[in-house]
C-alpha cells in the first residue's frame, strides 16, 4: 500500500478538540473524517478551521436527495477541497451520476453508502427493499460503479465480497476497524486494521481506538506501525 489509509474520525462537535485531535494525529493518519454532526454545528467554514493542517479531508455527508440538489451540494463542497465525500446509492442512477459529474476535474472522490449498518434484513423489509442485506449491498455497489461513483463505504465483512464483484479499482472505505485488544464500544462487527487492508480495504475510517485513547497521538502512531 503507497499510502497512509488511517482516517482518523473525528467524532465531536466541539472545534477546539477537534483540532487538538487532528494536530497531534497529523503525522501518522492519512486523513481525518468530519461528518454531519460537525457541519450542521459549524458548517464550512468551522471544516476549514478544524481541518486546517490536515491536508486529506473525509467529508461524510451522506447527501440523499433529487439529482440537481444532490449536484449542487457537491459543487458547494468542492471549496473545501475534500479527498473523499459521501452520497446515499438508494439515491439512484441518475442522483449518482449528478453527483460524479459536479465534482468535475476536483481530486474530490465520491463514495457510495450502501445500506447503513443500523439496518437489518427486517428493515429492509420493512421499507420495501428486497434482502437480504449482503445482495443488497453489492447491487448498490454495482449500480454505484456503473453510474460513475469511485467507491463505497463498507464494512469489514463486505470488502472482499464488494472487491470481488466491483474489482480493484473502486474505492473500499471500511469503518467498524478495531487494533487487537482495543473496546469495541458499540460496534458489532469488527476487524483490525491489518486485517481489513489486507482483504481489500483502501481506506480505514477509526475513530474511539485513537481519538479516546490516552495518546491519541501514540495510539494512531501504534496502528501506523503495525499496517506498516
Ligand atoms: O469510533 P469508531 O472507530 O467506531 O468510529 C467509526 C466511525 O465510522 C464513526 O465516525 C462512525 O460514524 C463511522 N461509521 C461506522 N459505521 C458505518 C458508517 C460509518 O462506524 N457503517
Amino acid at each position: 500500500m503507497n499510502h497512509n489509509p488511517i482516517l482518523v474520525a473525528i467524532d465531536t462537535p466541539e472545534i477546539a478538540q477537534a483540532r487538538r485531535l487532528i494536530a497531534a494525529t497529523a503525522s501518522s493518519v492519512g486523513g481525518v473524517k468530519l461528518g454531519l454532526e460537525f457541519f450542521v454545528a459549524h458548517g464550512p467554514a468551522g471544516i476549514k478551521e478544524a481541518a486546517a493542517g490536515q491536508p486529506n479531508l473525509f467529508l461524510d455527508l451522506k447527501l440523499h436527495d433529487i439529482p440537481n440538489t444532490v449536484a449542487g451540494a457537491v459543487k458547494s463542497a468542492l471549496p473545501l477541497d475534500p479527498l473523499l465525500m459521501t452520497i446515499h446509492c438508494t439515491g439512484g442512477p441518475a442522483m449518482m451520476k449528478a453527483a460524479a459529474e459536479a465534482r468535475g476535474n476536483a481530486r474530490t472522490k465520491i463514495l457510495g453508502v450502501t445500506i447503513l449498518t443500523s439496518l437489518d434484513d427486517s428493515d429492509l423489509a420493512a421499507t420495501g427493499q428486497n434482502g437480504p442485506v449482503a445482495t443488497q449491498v453489492v447491487r448498490l455497489a454495482k449500480l454505484a460503479q456503473a453510474s460513475g461513483i469511485d467507491g463505497i463505504v463498507c464494512s469489514p465483512q463486505e470488502v472482499a465480497l464488494i472487491r470481488e464483484a466491483c474489482g480493484p479499482k473502486f474505492l473500499l472505505v471500511v469503518p467498524g476497524i478495531r487494533p487487537a485488544g482495543a473496546a469495541i464500544g458499540d460496534q458489532k462487527r469488527v476487524q483490525t486494521p491489518r486485517s481489513a487492508v489486507e482483504a481489500g480495504a483502501d481506506y480505514l475510517v477509526i475513530g474511539r481506538p485513537i481519538t479516546e485513547a490516552p495518546d491519541p497521538a501514540a495510539a494512531a502512531k501504534a496502528i501506523l506501525t503495525e499496517l506498516s
